[in-house]
């Protein structure tokens, strides 16, 4: 970026640089979480489940985009190495080892809520400071709002699901 784009960041500018290094390195884990946990997925509503944790990874790899090129303009490097993205990362990348659809939707929901805090205090950082970061952050919070209210109504629907499948095996207990 020009020097006046430099400039005008009314911030420490290198600390402000390893933040968004941070928050990139968590979104290469957050889409490789997405991206895996539905290739192994199994149980109930696999199917709808699985195409909609493919357009989350897409999202969270367009996030990715963004904050790698806000680096480069604010004359900073991305991250280099993916060694690099469970050191810098705050968010725990979980393994999908238990590849039930349930077990995978709460490892994605807290991923979720980790960014959700992520993006929150980065808009609060850049709030006035830092316009074109601000704006990022408040995109990208919003996008990771409707991916935990997505989870959390998949989870809900798939609780239902079982539910009115272990009182249906009672009835059929009870009368056949
Ligand atoms: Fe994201
Ligand atoms: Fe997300």
């Amino acid at each position: 970026m020009g020097k006046k784009g430099v400039e005008i960041v009314d911030l420490d500018v290198e600390k402000l640089i390893e933040t968004l290094n941070q928050a990139l390195s968590e979104e290469w884990l957050a889409y490789y979480q997405y991206w895996i946990g539905a290739r192994i997925m199994s149980g109930p509503m696999r199917a709808n489940v699985e195409k909609e944790l493919y357009e989350h990874a897409d999202e969270e790899l367009h996030h990715a985009e963004l904050l790698a090129t806000r680096i480069t303009e604010l004359d900073g490097t991305p991250v280099l190495s993916p060694e690099d993205w469970p050191i810098l990362s705050k968010c725990k990348y979980e393994a999908p080892v238990d590849s039930y659809v349930e077990s995978i939707l709460k490892q994605n929901l807290s991923s979720e809520r980790c960014a959700i805090q992520r993006y929150e205090s980065l808009a609060k950082l850049t709030d006035g400071k830092d316009f074109t970061t601000f704006s990022i952050a408040t995109q990208i919070l919003a996008e990771e709002l409707e991916h935990e209210n997505d989870i959390e109504t998949w989870l809900d629907d798939i609780r239902e699901f079982r539910e009115s499948l272990i009182s249906e095996k009672r009835v059929a207990e009870k009368y056949l």
